[in-house]
């Protein structure tokens, strides 16, 4: 928790007046809000936000952060995320808290993308970490068949005795590759599948990835 919360104070320095700022989601992500409602509060930040989640935007309304409409949102000045792994070319896994179509929707109307993270999500190749996809409830059944011809072990996520509902009504397939040789083209490969809506593969979109360690230091990737 000590990694995850330097890595996000770190960031949140780079948030500066005036800024339109993405929130992320996660555990990682709700340091960062917490900070950022901490300057709002205490030096006056002046910032407008939007977030990537139901339970960040809750969490950001209550800490008394200003939030914006996404209907007045053309480009946002950066946006602080966490991410399930990291790879050396900053590619990423991200969706392990269900929210990656939004998260993928602000950070790609970010002029920077964030990354925070502990230092165990730093890894020479992605893929250990089980892939969500996010697919429509319709016919969910044929797109999982599609999903398991890519190559992987798709399961679908519970919660409790139901399948988990993201915030836009749809469903999570965690799909196991194993080490992912060519993320670009996975990443495209699953999203030509009719029924997906994204992946939470983000190629080429991480600015920066903070990561915090245990021992209380901080790097930057
Ligand atoms: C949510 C995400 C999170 O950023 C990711 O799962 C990392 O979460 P945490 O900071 O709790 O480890 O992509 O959809």
């Amino acid at each position: 928790m000590e990694s995850k919360r330097i890595a996000a104070e770190k960031a949140v320095e780079l948030v500066k007046d005036g800024m339109k700022v993405g929130l992320g989601t996660g555990s990682t992500a709700y340091w960062a809000i917490q900070a950022i409602g901490r300057r709002v509060k205490e030096e006056g930040l002046s910032i407008q936000a939007v977030a990537t989640s139901v339970q960040s935007e809750q969490l950001a309304k209550e800490l008394g952060i200003p939030m914006m409409p996404f209907a007045d949102v053309d480009v946002l000045d950066l946006t602080i995320d966490g991410a399930d792994e990291v790879d050396p070319a900053l590619h990423l896994i991200k969706g392990g808290g269900g929210a990656l179509l939004r998260e993928k929707i602000v950070a790609a109307a970010s002029k920077q993308l964030i990354i925070i993270v502990d230092e165990s999500k730093d890894v020479k190749q992605l893929g250990k970490f089980p892939l969500p996809v996010e697919v429509v409830p319709f016919a969910f059944e044929l797109t999982v068949k599609k999903l398991r011809k890519l190559g992987c072990e798709p399961k679908l996520r519970k919660n409790g005795d139901e399948l988990y509902v993201t915030d836009n009504g749809n469903y999570i397939a965690d799909c196991e590759f194993g080490a992912i040789a060519d993320p670009e083209a996975l990443h495209d490969d699953l999203n030509r599948i009719p029924g997906v809506v994204d992946n939470g593969l983000f190629i080429h979109m991480a600015s920066l990835v903070i990561v915090g360690s245990a021992d209380g230091s901080i790097r930057s990737i």
